[in-house]
């Protein structure tokens, strides 16, 4: 039987939230923040935002943000053809590869509509065009529609329809390796909920400010509205992190490994962290027994360089989840590196009180 965890994650997963329509996700976070939160409220683009009271430390006390992006990766229709067939806009990062012969929903007025994005057999290919990889701009979507009418009239789709893919969580055998889709970001999402579960319990010394964040995946869009208007003293975000272990992938490309624990970023294209708020993320998971884990990615982007950059700037980081398959139908992840990066941040910022933040916010 599935735990409590276990069902949270899995719902997240199958949950439909291409960028830029996040609603179901935001339905789910703000079912499970609501009980908790002193305040809730969603900023101009649709990020939600829970508030926590601090416990100590009076009304003056330091304002700490959290940050977990609901968006997936997902499609948008383009046009119709007269055939009835959908071409489309990629929404993030897609490999062309991970497109195609993949099952997808696409959300018209009439509902989840089946999709699937056709191959062209190889019955009908020489050599050479068998070894090719199929470039997206040639890809299609095939919903059963006969022609643009039917597509449009029958199944409800009109052109800027969001899709998303389809994609059923599973655990491994084990147990504890659990295969779904958009582990990028809803592993940060479900994280980010149970972190403010422990906060609500154990009190906190601070202002917490849990913002589940839209449109991640093309460009940090919501991290940089609700951050706006959080004004946060300190940025923590949680994120799916990058697994390197599994075959073709070297540590100098990603060095996390599943069930080692979570991890922080020291690099990625869009952040460095706080180097204090790294030494004390260090100290706080040695003293809490938290393996972790550090990545050096030359690539990646997230929520935190938004939250980084807000007001006149402000320390960041970037808590993770290793993740294997990231942008792709399915993803695995550790539940024993959920929970460890769970009680890591939640540790974390039992000990953002306002010395610690002043500290942290001073530069000799
Ligand atoms: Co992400």
């Amino acid at each position: 039987m599935p735990d409590r965890i276990e069902s949270l994650l899995a719902e997240l997963s199958e949950a439909s939230g291409p960028t830029g329509f996040e609603g179901p996700v935001r339905a789910i976070v703000r079912r499970e923040l609501t009980p908790l939160a002193d305040g809730i409220e969603t900023d101009g683009l649709g990020s939600l935002i829970a508030r926590l009271d601090a416990t100590s430390g009076g009304e003056d006390a330091p304002r700490v943000m959290l940050a977990g992006h609901m968006d997936e990766l997902g499609l948008l229709v383009r046009r119709i053809t007269p055939e009835g067939y959908l071409k489309f806009q990629t929404l993030g990062g897609w490999l062309d590869q991970a497109l195609i012969n993949q099952r997808w929903r696409v959300i018209s007025s009439k509902g989840a509509v089946l999709g699937v994005t056709g191959i062209k057999t190889v019955h009908v290919m020489n050599a050479d065009a068998r070894g090719r990889v199929f470039a997206k701009d040639d890809m299609f979507i095939d919903v059963g529609a006969t022609s643009a009418e039917d597509a449009e009239q029958r199944l409800g789709i009109r052109p800027g329809d969001p899709v998303v893919p389809d994609s059923r969580f599973e655990a491994f055998e084990d147990g504890k390796l659990y295969l779904g889709k958009a582990w990028d970001d809803r592993a940060g999402v479900a994280a980010m909920i149970e972190v403010v579960r422990l906060l609500k319990a154990s009190g906190h010394p601070n202002h917490v400010f849990a913002a589940a964040t839209v449109q991640e995946e093309v460009g940090l869009r919501g991290a940089e509205t609700s951050a706006h208007a959080i004004a946060p003293a300190i940025g923590i975000n949680l994120e799916s992190g990058v697994a390197g272990d599994y075959p073709g992938i070297s540590p100098d490309e990603a060095q996390e490994k599943l069930g080692g624990g979570p991890a922080i970023f020291l690099h990625d294209t869009s952040m460095l962290p706080n180097l204090k708020l790294r030494d004390l993320v260090i100290d706080v998971a040695k003293e809490y027994g938290v393996p972790l884990q550090f990545n050096v990615l030359s690539g990646y982007g997230q929520d935190g360089a938004m939250v980084q950059r807000t007001g006149s700037g402000t320390p960041a980081i970037n808590i993770t989840v290793p993740t294997r398959y990231l942008h792709s139908h399915n993803g695995v992840i550790h539940r024993d590196d959920f929970d460890k990066a769970v009680m890591l941040v939640a540790a974390l910022v039992r000990k953002l009180d306002a010395a610690t933040v002043a500290s942290l916010r001073t530069f000799d």
